[in-house]
């Protein structure tokens, strides 16, 4: 079941290019995927089955392969570290997703509402420990650490979240701090172990260009979850606002907004299930107190950031791939 009308051509053109100089190594990264995953457990079986089945974009497997390969002197095992990267991106999709009662990723039903809670937990938990086999093989000490920091901070990133007490109270400063950890901090790792695997001088140059893109990643995230529908990103829309998550063009609006505005956000705050009247509501009240707009401009400065940071790179396609990226971040539509 993929929604037609998801991926708008050209912005799937956009990211196919983007992708070109790497598609062979792509292409492995795919089976490499398959191999890591296989288990002879008939549940584990089936719900590899339907994660496989469910295409995402490959975008951090695509920043780890063109990292590897500024200098053109990539290494094999850039691809089964990509894979690697992919697995920890999809362990938490997976408990995301079970975290924040979704039940569509992809254009398809996530593994919570196919199969169960439960299911989601233990799932995730087997991804990521087979990620940390398969790094374990590799042996690769410093991979090895600049993978589990991310993902350590991608869990404490969720565990923030979860535990904003005072959702309205949260500010710029804090949503950054989150943001950096649950998204920012992947996308570091995969272009500081895609720079181990060829580019080793250019590693800090990666790690900041990772960083900001990665920011600009989840604000641009943030911005279709006000923005775009489901038949469009593949996951829900209004979601953030449902399950009272606080991001930066609410956090925006709040500056703007009247006292009588602020009263009917905090109503859909004090909901515990707040439907989707009171949803559109608060979305036309984000979007016209300039909350969208200025969730825009700050992605639009963490990609000018992200552009800088490549400065002292030398030309090459996948030096162009990795500035067309950033483009690609601000302008997705999915
Ligand atoms: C979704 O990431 C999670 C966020 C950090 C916003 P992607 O948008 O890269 O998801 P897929 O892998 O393409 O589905
Ligand atoms: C990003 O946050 C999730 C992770 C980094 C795991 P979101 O909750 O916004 O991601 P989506 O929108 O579900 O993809
Ligand atoms: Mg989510
Ligand atoms: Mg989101």
């Amino acid at each position: 079941m993929t929604l037609s009308t998801r991926s708008p051509s050209a912005l799937s053109a956009a990211l196919r290019d983007i992708q070109a100089p790497v598609r062979h190594e792509l292409g492995a990264v795919s089976q490499e995927l398959w191999r890591v995953v296989s288990a002879d457990v008939p549940l584990v079986q089936e719900v590899q089955e339907h994660l496989m089945g469910m295409k995402g974009k490959l975008f951090r497997p695509t920043l780890l392969l063109l990292s590897s390969a500024v200098e053109e002197r990539t290494q094999p095992r850039a691809v089964t570290y990509a894979a690697v990267i992919e697995l920890i991106h999809l362990a938490t999709l997976v408990h995301d997703d079970a975290v924040d009662h979704s039940a569509l990723r992809r254009g398809m039903p996530t593994v919570n509402s196919l199969f169960s809670h439960q299911v989601s937990v233990i799932m995730g938990d087997y991804l990521y420990l087979r990620a940390l086999k398969e790094l374990v093989t590799l042996g690769d000490l410093e991979a090895m650490r600049s993978i589990t920091a991310a993902s350590n901070e991608m869990t404490l990133g969720e565990m923030r979240q979860l535990s904003a007490f005072d959702a309205l109270a949260f500010t710029e400063s804090d949503y950054e701090t989150l943001i950096r950890a649950k998204t920012a901090s992947l996308f570091m790792a995969a272009c500081e172990v895609g720079a181990l695997c060829g580019a080793p001088q250019h590693r800090d140059a990666l790690v900041r260009y990772g960083e900001r893109l990665g920011m600009a990643f989840q604000v641009a995230d943030d911005l279709l979850d006000y923005t775009e529908g489901q038949e469009m990103t593949g996951k829900p829309s209004g979601l953030d606002l449902k399950e009272h998550k606080v991001t930066l063009p609410l956090i925006a609006a709040l500056r703007e907004m009247s006292s009588a505005s602020r009263a009917r956000v905090e109503t859909l705050f004090a909901s515990s299930e707040p439907d989707d009247e009171a949803i559109a509501d608060v979305v036309e009240i984000v979007r016209d107190s300039g909350g969208l707009d200025y969730a825009r401009r700050r992605g639009e400065q963490f990609a000018s950031e992200a552009e800088e940071a490549l400065a002292d790179l030398p030309d090459s396609a996948a030096r162009s791939s990795l500035v067309d990226a950033i483009s690609y971040v601000v302008e997705r539509r999915w």
